[in-house]
């Protein structure tokens, strides 16, 4: 079904997530809508976050989309079960599939989780972890330093080192042997937390495992789509389409992009 997959995310993150899709779904249109006028969502209260999530998903609704990712953890954690439950499509959010990668991973059944502080507080990776495997032991980490890092596009350089250090320096000496990188900013900053913490910590974004759950989903309901022609993506922010437009052509390695900048 030549239908577009929507993506939603509190601004430019969830593209970590749009990557992944396109790259294992090369067929299957994306209409990605990026909040970057309102991020961060990390810090706000829960009822600003689903009234903002929702907003994000009213919007795409228009376009007809197929099926809906919130490729935001921070959003998934408050609002997806009643997004889910109030569509008549499939929803999907970034938590329950990187959960499920990370106890796959696990040998010693000791996962990390780094995410914001909305993330954390909300524990809803500790409850996917738990109602997947009771004997977990989850240590969480809130890093409100990290998303300003990436954003500005600072996440390559020596300040993104040390920002990396000094936050998980509680985590170096923890026997944990799997981390989940529960925020959609934090794969760009992955080499930085591998090198830190060591090569023996297996490290789960969850944007790949998102990617197989949307194949698996879109087989189980025959809403692959089935023609041949370049799919043709759009890109909407409410923010600078100048800044989204430099961010995603880097990242999803484009060599061009139809983005549009819109009010919500
Ligand atoms: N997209 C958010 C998440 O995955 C990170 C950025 C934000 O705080 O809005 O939690």
């Amino acid at each position: 079904m030549n239908l577009p997959i929507g993506i939603i995310d509190s601004g430019v993150g969830g593209l970590t997530v749009a990557r992944e899709i396109m790259r294992q779904l090369p067929r299957e249109t994306i209409y990605y809508l990026g909040d970057t006028a309102r991020c961060p969502y990390g810090p706000r209260q829960a009822d600003e976050v689903k009234a903002f999530t929702w907003e994000l998903t009213r919007y795409l609704q228009q376009y007809n989309i197929k099926m809906l990712v919130i490729a935001c953890n921070t959003a998934t954690a408050v609002v997806l079960n009643e997004i889910q439950n109030e569509l008549d499509i499939p929803v999907i959010g970034v938590i329950d599939p990187g959960a499920r990668s990370a106890i796959k991973q696990t040998k010693n059944n000791k996962i990390g989780v780094l995410g914001t502080v909305g993330t954390i507080k909300s524990e809803a990776y500790d409850y996917a972890l738990r109602s997947i495997h009771q004997k977990v032991e989850v240590s969480s980490l809130a890093c409100p330093k990290f998303v300003p890092i990436v954003e500005s596009g600072e996440y390559e350089g020596q300040t993104a080192t040390k920002v990396v250090e000094e936050t998980l320096a509680g985590l170096k000496d923890s026997d944990i042997d799997t981390l989940i990188l529960g925020c959609t900013h934090y794969p760009l900053l992955q080499p930085k937390i591998q090198s830190y913490l060591g090569e023996h910590v297996e490290i789960i974004n969850s944007g790949d495992e998102t990617a197989r759950e949307v194949s698996t989903i879109l087989h189980f309901r025959n809403l692959y789509n089935k023609q041949t022609d370049i799919p043709e993506h759009r890109f909407f922010t409410t923010g600078s389409s100048t800044i989204f437009s430099r961010i995603a052509l880097k990242w999803l390695q484009l060599e061009k992009i139809d983005i549009e900048s819109i009010h919500l």
